[in-house]
């Protein structure tokens, strides 16, 4: 449900301080959020991707196999692990309000059922940073990777992943609720239903499950099932369980402190009403009828598409260095297609796009912002444009190749430098206002 509102209201709501209530009705979450909340701005990353070293992963395994599907291996990342500290003072120093991490739950738990006290500690560190900044701390529970002794139990491709989840997202509740702003439970769990779209996935197929296979035999194990490279239709329903059964233990070990829910990946769908329909029933509305107090939203890019099928991206148009069009308008699409489906209030928790050319980040910023605030105006409940990425960082199978960054980072030195996209997001995110 949404409630009208001219452009001027919009850009004070989003300026100042936002009366979440005000703006939407009815969802589980607006109960509790009747006080004025600021509008969030910021930036993302997720512990693998940028801490290094997380050698107790499944990732990690499938990245030293020979041959190996991922460009390059993770190794020390962009050293975050280390230099989190720093990390933090700068994303607020450009100006932002939150900042959004992942906690790597192969360093809580790097054999089953025992936890690195010293883990906890850590992440209790970040926190504390990031809340001595003045920022609120959005933390996502799982970003992709799990323990190795997880994937070699089946992973979420058996039932018998739901309780270690749960488990472990009530343990850090417990540890590290007091200190939480905004929780996520898994990010992009829908990914996997996303990309077999993809007519450039699919022919990658055999070579994932191959792959799978050379990493179980490399460490002798029964099983191998690394949930980013699993097979979506046996997992989504297990993942939608563990997911619910997770946000009621989160809840339940921290008294409800804080929001919780989940991020989507999700592309700005076109083309004919009945592929749009079957193709968001297959990716967004399970999630979007799982439990949850907001919604996560996540998009690159939109994707044109016909039966069962995305087409290929149209001739001539620009690319970004990931291979899909370079769409900063398909944010305003996917956030009002989420809207029409569910009432919660919105959360951007990624948006982004992999360019050298800083020019084009900048201009990306721009649109994407001004389709945030045409959605505002239209009384969306919008509460937050969360960038990826901070950093430039290891981008999964693509390695170190693409360049997701408001901030570079030097490969031998780890020397962080700004972009004048950073600064650009961070002037937005003072002034508090979307651009016209
Ligand atoms: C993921 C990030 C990734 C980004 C850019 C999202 O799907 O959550 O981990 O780096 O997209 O590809």
């Amino acid at each position: 449900m949404t409630m009208k509102m001219d452009r001027r209201s919009a850009l004070l709501l989003v300026g100042g301080s936002l009366l979440a209530g005000a703006a939407s009705s009815g969802a589980a979450a607006t109960s509790k959020q009747t006080k004025a909340e600021k509008f969030l701005w910021g930036s993302a990353g997720a512990a693998y991707q940028i801490e290094g070293g997380n050698y107790a992963s499944d990732l990690w395994v499938m990245e030293h196999t020979k041959p190996s599907i991922f460009k390059d291996p993770s190794g020390d990342a962009v050293d975050a692990y280390n230099r989190v500290n720093e990390d933090i003072a700068l994303a607020a120093s450009l100006g932002f309000n939150t900042h959004r991490f992942s906690i790597e739950w192969s360093r809580i738990e790097p054999e089953r059922g025992r936890i690195s006290n010293a883990a906890i500690a850590y992440y209790r560190r970040v926190l504390e940073t990031i809340r001595k900044h003045g920022m609120t701390p959005f933390v996502t529970f799982n970003h992709f990777t799990t323990p190795r002794w997880f994937a070699a139990a089946g992973g979420f491709e058996t039932r018998d992943g739901i309780e270690p989840f749960v488990n472990y997202c009530s343990l850090i509740a417990r540890e590290l609720g007091d200190l939480i702003g905004i929780a996520a439970t898994f990010n992009e769990p829908n990914l996997g239903a996303l990309v077999s779209w993809s007519p450039a996935i699919r022919p990658l197929r055999p070579h994932i499950v191959a792959a799978r296979e050379l990493a179980r035999t490399s460490i002798g194990a029964a099983k191998w099932s690394p949930p980013m490279l699993s097979d979506f239709r046996i997992q989504q329903p297990i993942m939608i369980e563990a997911h619910n059964r997770a946000y009621d233990a989160i809840k339940q070990a921290s008294a409800g402190r804080f929001p919780v829910g989940v991020t989507l990946s999700l592309n700005d769908e076109r083309g004919s009403a009945e592929a749009i329909a079957r193709k968001q029933g297959e990716v967004m509305l399970p999630w979007l009828a799982a439990n949850g107090d907001y919604i996560g939203v996540q998009n690159y890019t939109y994707s044109v598409v016909e039966g069962e099928s995305d087409l290929p991206p149209e001739r001539g148009i620009e690319l970004t260095q990931m291979g899909y069009p370079f769409a900063p308008e398909a944010l305003e699409g996917v956030i009002r297609a989420v809207a029409r489906h569910s009432n919660r209030p919105i959360y951007v928790t990624e948006n982004g796009v992999a360019t050298e050319d800083d020019t084009r980040r900048v201009a990306f910023i721009d649109r994407a912002v001004a389709g945030v605030s045409a959605c505002l105006c239209d009384g969306i409940d919008v509460r937050g444009y969360i960038h990826w990425s901070l950093l430039d960082n290891w981008e999964w199978v693509a390695g170190f190749g693409p360049k997701f960054g408001l901030v570079s980072v030097d490969r031998t030195t780890f020397v962080r430098t700004a972009k004048p996209s950073a600064h650009h997001l961070g002037r937005m995110a003072r002034r508090g206002s979307p651009p016209g």
